[in-house]
């Protein structure tokens, strides 16, 4: 019957080799071409530029200065298969809702670049790694893109921060590690008496923080300071110079080798008033996946970085003075958690 496959052949198939493990192999094998698709189709600008209008070929070669005209339809075609973008056959392309989506949604296209980008080439770089070759340096390579995904963590974290903050009426409020600066806008918009800070040393990031506070009418009431929170200098002067009521180090502690993890919750610690509150997010070692996968990552980069789990966590808070709430998952089962910690009063 056409359509169906004969009987012999598909005998053959489930008995050679070891079929799950083919079919496995197929369906990973394209879950990863077409993450990498959607990230060329970012990269290329494909998607930016016909989210300006719909256009023929000639005209996105002219747009994305493509010089190989025959080669940019084959692209368009696939990404036209997958539905990310629609048309072709004669008339113009244009963006699907799906392409779209990309667009107007910056997790969706930090998701494309860096699962693309620095989570896969970690396996990519495994063997050249493994016989001492030269560590990752994404922090200070993608830190932007970094800040950028972290934004996954948002919407389950925001809720418990914004109660947490709402409760303690904090006259000013501190982002240590601010990245795009959403926390530090959550901060402010609970504790609308409040002034904030938040410091990064990635520029890029701090301007991302920047444009956050400005889009949310918040400029006016925060500062964001280009440093590293271990530099002295930094916390002696400027806007970090007043202590604080309560200080967020969300998604950032694991950067820093184990060795300087208690001096910084200390430095933190050194930032707050007496009964000051440290909310703290991370991800945390446990057999999971995304945990594994995230620990190896930050194995691979320059300066001896590793995830904890959450009982290291509450010993390291501990050790830097603070009297330390259980762990809460962010979510059911997820290796990530938060942590309020107090000085004493
Ligand atoms: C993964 S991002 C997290 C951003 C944000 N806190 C969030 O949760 O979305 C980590 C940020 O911490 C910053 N960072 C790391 N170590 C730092 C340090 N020692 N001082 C200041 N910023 C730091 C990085 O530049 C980066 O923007």
């Amino acid at each position: 019957m056409p359509g169906l496959i004969n009987p012999g052949a598909l005998w053959k198939i489930v008995r050679a080799g070891h079929p799950r493990a083919r079919l496995r192999a197929t369906r990973d094998g394209l879950t990863a071409v077409r993450l990498h698709l959607g990230a060329a189709a970012v990269e290329t600008g494909l998607l930016d530029s016909l989210a300006t209008g719909d256009a023929t070929t000639a005209e996105l070669a002219r747009r994305l200065g493509a010089v190989d005209e025959e080669l940019l339809t084959a692209f368009l075609r696939v990404a036209a298969s997958v539905g990310l973008i629609g048309g072709g056959e004669g008339r113009p392309w244009r963006l699907t809702a799906r392409g779209r989506a990309i667009v107007e949604d910056d997790l969706v296209r930090a998701g494309y670049e860096a699962f693309s980008g620095l989570h896969s080439a970690v396996y990519r770089e495994m063997a050249t790694l493994l016989r001492g070759g030269e560590r990752r340096r994404d922090m200070a390579e993608h830190g932007a893109l970094i800040a950028r995904i972290s934004q996954g963590f948002e919407s389950l974290v925001m809720d418990a921060l914004a109660r947490t903050v709402a409760e303690r009426r904090p006259r000013r409020v501190l982002d240590v590690g601010c990245g795009a600066g959403l926390e530090l806008a959550v901060m402010l918009e609970a504790a609308p008496a409040a002034h904030g800070v938040g410091i990064d040393l990635d520029a890029e990031a701090a301007d991302l923080a920047e444009r956050t506070l400005r889009e949310r009418g918040l400029s006016g009431r925060a500062s964001v300071v280009r440093s590293d929170i271990r530099d002295p200098s930094a916390r002696a002067s400027g806007p970090l110079a007043e202590p604080f009521d309560v200080a967020l180090l969300a998604n950032v502690i694991y950067y820093l080798p184990m060795a300087e993890r208690v001096p910084l919750l200390r430095d933190i610690a050194g930032l707050l008033n007496p009964g000051g509150l440290l909310f703290l997010v991370a991800t945390v070692a446990t057999p999971q996946f995304f945990s594994r996968h995230f620990d190896l990552l930050l194995r691979a980069q320059e300066g001896r970085m590793e995830l904890t789990d959450a009982d290291g966590l509450v010993s390291q808070l501990t050790e830097a003075g603070f009297v330390v709430d259980r762990p809460r998952p962010i979510a059911p089962g997820a290796p990530a958690v938060t942590v309020t910690a107090t000085l004493p009063g």
